[in-house]
């Protein structure tokens, strides 16, 4: 089968999506004007002229920015039925999406409304849409560690409706070993784990996240190319990658699609999967990304396939859930 057809055909699981950055100009607008936010971008052509980054924290700069004209279930409801009507419309069909609370709660807006309306949205997608789905709550890694156990106290009427926590904002200099007693205490309650680490930070992050942090996943990783026993490791560990290939290209972790490590990183036999990681800001959702890394890589149909059986593998599912989506 022509590849293009394939990955256009391919049942997809995304298991690497921050929920805020789904948040299309056209919305942010659309909410801030609702809110009577003010934006500081005349509009979405100039504000989509901005998402030119350089590195991940002149990313994050805008994104926290973006985040600003979120303030009601309505909209985080919106936000989230919107993202799984442009993913269901590729092929999706399992979503496990990242949700960063102290964002909002930072901005004076309540835990419970952020949680209501991101669930109520996931509902109503796999009631009108099928798409099952799963939340990963993610502690921002530039707060301390007293700011993410509050949150974690904060979500604990909700943890039955939360999969596992994950790490995600500026990482170097905010090492998991910062994070170990938190994440320690996700544990107990019963949650998975998971990390960005490897995106910037050196192969010892990713160490850390597997030593300290105890996680199923590691989220980006694509620094432990320059660590060739880290990598034999995670082979022998079938340790799951969620690679962003377009997100590692727009903040200059490779220079151009042509240098990005997916087919390196298949081809180590390591567990990688393709993610989109914040579409709105990156220039594309799954599709794009399996389509970009395929033509500038030459992705073969088998690779294609092998990535969509790895993350139906690394999902956080039960036996018969994962024998549905094979
Ligand atoms: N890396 C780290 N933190 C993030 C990202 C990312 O790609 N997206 C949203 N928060
Ligand atoms: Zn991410």
């Amino acid at each position: 089968m022509d590849t293009g057809v394939l990955i256009e055909r391919l049942p997809k699981v995304e298991l690497h999506v921050h929920i805020e950055g789904t948040l299309e100009p056209e919305q942010l607008f659309a909410f801030a004007r609702r809110n009577g936010v003010s934006v500081r971008y005349p509009d979405v052509e100039a504000l989509r002229a901005a998402y030119r980054f350089h590195d991940l924290q002149s990313f994050l700069d805008l994104y926290y920015e973006g985040c600003a004209v979120l303030l009601t279930e309505q909209d985080f409801y919106e936000l989230t039925l919107a993202y799984l009507r442009r993913v269901a419309a590729q092929g999706v069909v399992h979503t496990e999406i990242f949700f960063d609370p102290q964002s909002h709660t930072h901005r004076g807006v309540a835990f419970a409304t952020v949680f209501d309306g991101i669930s109520r949205a996931l509902a109503e997608g796999e009631r009108s849409l099928g798409i099952t789905s799963r939340l990963i709550l993610c502690f921002l890694r530039h707060l301390d560690e007293a700011d993410a156990f509050d949150t974690l106290r904060q979500a604990e009427p909700y943890l039955d409706r939360i999969v596992a926590v994950g790490l995600d904002s500026s990482e170097v200099g905010h090492p998991p070993s910062k994070f170990e007693r938190v994440f320690a205490a996700a544990r107990e309650h019963g949650l998975l784990t998971v990390a960005h680490a490897g995106e910037e930070g050196p192969p010892e992050y990713i160490r850390e996240a597997l030593d300290l942090l105890k996680v199923s996943r590691i989220d980006h990783g694509v620094r432990c190319l320059e660590d060739d026993a880290l990598v034999e490791r995670l082979v022998a560990e079938r340790m799951p990658l969620t690679v962003c290939p377009l997100s590692n290209v727009r903040l200059g972790g490779f220079a151009e699609m042509r240098d990005h490590p997916l087919k390196r990183l298949l081809d180590r036999g390591l567990c990688a999967t393709v993610n989109s990681d914040d579409p709105a800001y990156f220039g594309g959702y799954m599709t794009e990304n399996f389509t970009a890394t395929q033509a500038a890589l030459g992705l073969t149909a088998d690779d294609i396939l092998t990535l969509g059986r790895n993350a139906i593998e690394a999902a956080f599912l039960d036996a018969d859930a994962r024998e549905r989506l094979l």
